[in-house]
């Protein structure tokens, strides 16, 4: 049996080890030094018991052609229901190997070539590119900071794109990364009534939904049965759970028709059944992942507040926007008095730090950093350690 792995502050070494975090530094463009913090996996051991189960499928040593039957279901429908009170169909259930798979495969399934797709920036990047990549147009209708130190939707703007560029489908990011809002009901309601309105499909990324540390994640299509027919919910174990490697999410599509075309369009992408490790992983997480979950949660949110009192205090010029949901915390260099280029060059140069600039997130990005707290506090503190020397050293 596999250490239970709920010691948050264990260091594990990651270097060597084909991991795209620390392992890639110059192949990206960094130098070789950097401490990295940048893609959104965690540096945690996963649970023991997800361990124990791929151990013993190991084990077993066939490693055919696999596919899962309802009590793989079972254990995803109960999680849907434990934590987001959420009733779900096994007919509903279909499974990619990935998100942005899904995301890519959803604008192919369901709009055509120079078809406007609108997406809220700053938003994970990998929106934009699989819109751009299919040839479809990029539509944002951008988020805006509030006096309250955090990101709104701009409700007029985001139905006036739509009608004026005719938009076809829109990419909800909820929780957001990387700005960090859980959408309340209310906000869902707003723009799920706009998509409602003009026949607009809403893929609904909740990849981030177990990392909601203030007010509670909202599924988007449990909001009105009409817009279980708009939308693709997407969910996943791997954030949760440090499952990234395994390739495996659970996607939910009511309506029997855009469930029919989806799949057509993964059986044109060639694509039948997922590995046979993301499906007995996912199944251990649901059904054993509890206690883990919750004390990795818990250390990461001490994190988020730790990070939170050190920038305030030791960071002038710098604000982290108000966060309530995902593990990954967006600041605002802006108040330092640096251009973009020269907060890039801070953190990348002086601070040796591998974060994602806010600049690949979007216009409205300039001038931020992404901090990916899953980490030890070792580590945060150390690359916070490494900001504040910086910006002293620059003064
Ligand atoms: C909002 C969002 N969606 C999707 C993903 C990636 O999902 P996947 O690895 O399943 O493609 C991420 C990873 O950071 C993310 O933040």
């Amino acid at each position: 049996m596999a250490e239970r792995n709920l010691d948050f502050d264990k260091v594990n070494n990651r270097k060597d080890t084909n991991c795209l975090k620390y392992d890639f530094a110059i192949e990206r463009g960094m130098p070789q030094d950097v401490l990295p913090l940048w893609v959104a996996d965690m540096d945690f051991q996963t649970s023991s018991y997800i361990q124990d189960a791929l151990i013993e499928e190991v084990n077993h040593g066939i490693f055919g052609y696999s596919e899962v039957k309802k009590p793989y279901f079972d254990s995803v429908a109960g999680w849907m229901k434990r934590h987001y009170d959420w009733d779900i169909r096994e007919e509903w259930l279909v499974k990619t190997p990935g998100i942005v798979f899904a995301l890519a495969m959803a604008v192919s399934a369901y709009t055509k070539p120079k078809d406007s797709i609108l997406i809220n920036l700053p938003v994970y990047y990998p929106f934009r590119e699989v819109i751009e990549d299919n040839d479809r147009k990029l539509v944002s209708s951008d988020l805006y900071k509030g006096e309250d130190n955090r990101y709104h939707i701009d409700y007029e703007d985001f139905e006036k794109k739509i009608v004026e560029e005719d938009v076809k489908m829109f990419f909800l990011c909820n929780p957001h990364n990387p700005v960090g809002r859980v959408w309340t009901r209310e906000e869902l309601e707003t723009i799920g009534d706009i998509c409602l309105k003009h026949n607009v499909i809403v893929v609904s990324d909740e990849i981030h939904a177990d990392f909601v540390f203030k007010g509670r994640h909202q599924v988007f299509a449990d909001i009105k049965e009409e817009y279980k027919d708009i939308t693709i919910t997407c969910t996943s174990p791997s954030k949760t759970f440090n499952l990234a490697g395994l390739q495996i999410s659970n996607l939910f599509i009511p309506n029997e028709s855009l469930r029919k075309t989806f799949k057509k369009q993964l059986d044109r992408a060639g694509y039948s059944q997922l590995g046979v490790f993301g499906l007995v992983a996912c199944k251990a997480a649901y059904d054993n992942g509890e206690e883990w979950y919750k004390a990795m949660k818990e250390y990461v949110w001490n994190n988020i507040q730790f990070a939170k009192e050190y920038i305030d205090k030791n960071l002038p010029g710098v604000t982290m926007t108000d966060h309530e949901g995902t593990y990954l915390i967006w600041l605002d260099f802006n108040g330092t008095g640096l251009t973009p280029a020269e907060v890039e060059d801070l953190i990348v140069k002086k601070a040796k730090l591998w974060l994602d600039s806010g600049r690949i997130f979007g216009k409205t990005g300039y001038g931020y950093q992404r901090i990916n707290t899953a980490c030890t506090r070792q580590v945060l503190t150390e690359a916070l350690d490494r900001i504040r020397d910086a910006l002293n050293k620059n003064y």
